[in-house]
């Protein structure tokens, strides 16, 4: 048998060390979890930061198996925030003293949409002298469209992998020209090149994957030396293909658990990173924000949509939060981060210590 207790006290592991680690329960997983808190605290400590979710658009040119936003979904009604909501969006998340703003939408590449994106940077740059912090979230693009989104002052970008198994990752994308594995590692080159503070990530419980594809999507987070990682439970959405094999995947209790153990690892292997307790943990567990947060997430992105176009976009059933205003979300996280020893971190853009330390070299 494995001892698990020896192996957390490295901090280099091995492929077979990862699978153990992801395979452990019961009190194997509590000692996992409690000395990535640890590590947590020791490297970035007990703040919270926050990024103001700006979901700009359901329109996407791709047909991911997964997302309730594919475009072969005839069922949702697509829409598009208008410049001003965005830029409202934007203001509200600074009277909010959130630090941060994250502008998500489904993945467009035509120069309407790429050109807009950099006046609405350029636009949120001018709250306050540019106090706000802008991730963006929005795909794949040009080398060119990135730098120019960079230049205009977006300095943080999420472009999740999905999946580092190559088998895997179009076994839940179709198989197309829009949907090419090589390219969107290829932009997560592109993105840590030009500078970006760059985030990815997978979700955790897909079907057909497996402890060995997680503990190799760990090591390429490690490989790639990202700043950020978001992961979150995969939740089977009806309107989607891969709902087909919703009931071949593990429990929703057995899914929180394994993105649980994916967190703490990752905080083992990577301790300065910045890690996003995603929403969709909270939709498989009412908890499950504050379970990830203490298993070694320090970032949460409270969604400042305007909640008429939030039930647009439901990448996954039953999204959490849908219907809050962004003011109680505040106060709501507030007391949610409170009850479990941690603080949140206003008025701060919250860059992960990784990124800090990469780019004094
Ligand atoms: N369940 C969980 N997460 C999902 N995402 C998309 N669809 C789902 C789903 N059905 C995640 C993807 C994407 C992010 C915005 O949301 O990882 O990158
Ligand atoms: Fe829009 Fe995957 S369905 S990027």
């Amino acid at each position: 048998m494995t001892n698990i207790s020896s192996i957390l006290t490295q901090q280099h592991f091995e492929k077979d060390e990862l699978v153990a680690l992801l395979a452990c329960e019961g009190d194997d997983m509590d000692l996992l979890l409690k000395r990535a808190l640890e590590v947590k605290k020791e490297h970035v400590g007990p703040q919270v930061h926050l990024r103001g979710l700006i979901e700009l658009s359901n329109i996407c040119r791709k047909s991911c198996l997964y997302c309730g936003i594919r475009s072969d979904n005839r069922k949702v009604e697509r829409y598009e925030l208008t410049d001003e909501e965005v830029i409202s969006c934007a203001r509200l998340a600074h009277q909010l003293g959130y630090g941060s703003v994250a502008i998500q939408g489904g993945e467009r590449s035509d120069k309407v949409f790429t050109d807009r994106i950099t006046r609405l940077v350029r636009q949120i740059k001018e709250i306050d002298g540019g106090s706000l912090g802008i991730t963006l979230s929005l795909g794949e693009q040009s080398e060119e469209v990135y730098r120019d989104w960079f230049e205009a002052g977006a300095h943080r970008y999420l472009l999740r992998i999905e999946a580092s198994n190559e088998e895997l990752y179009y076994r839940i994308h179709p198989r197309d020209e829009r949907h090419d594995f090589h390219q969107r590692l290829g932009c997560i080159d592109q993105l840590l090149k030009i500078g970006y503070q760059t985030g990815t990530g997978v979700m955790v419980g897909l079907p057909f994957q497996t402890l060995s594809d997680l503990a190799d999507d760990l090591l390429f987070f490690l490989r790639k030396d990202v700043a950020m990682v978001g992961m979150g439970p995969f939740i089977p959405h009806p309107d989607t293909p891969l709902y087909a094999y919703a009931d071949q995947i593990p429990s929703a209790e057995e899914r929180m658990n394994l993105t649980l153990k994916m967190i703490a690892i990752l905080r083992l292997m990577m301790p300065d990173i910045n890690m996003v307790a995603a929403t969709a943990n909270q939709t498989v567990d009412l908890m499950g924000r504050e379970k990830a947060i203490l298993a070694g997430a320090n970032v949460i992105m409270p969604n400042l949509t305007p909640n008429e176009f939030r039930e647009d976009y439901l990448i996954y059933p039953d999204k959490a939060c849908v219907g809050d205003k962004p003011e109680q979300c505040r106060f709501c996280l507030d007391k949610r981060m409170e009850s479990i020893g941690h603080e949140i971190q206003y008025n701060a853009w919250g860059d992960s210590p990784a990124f800090t330390r990469k780019h004094q070299k």
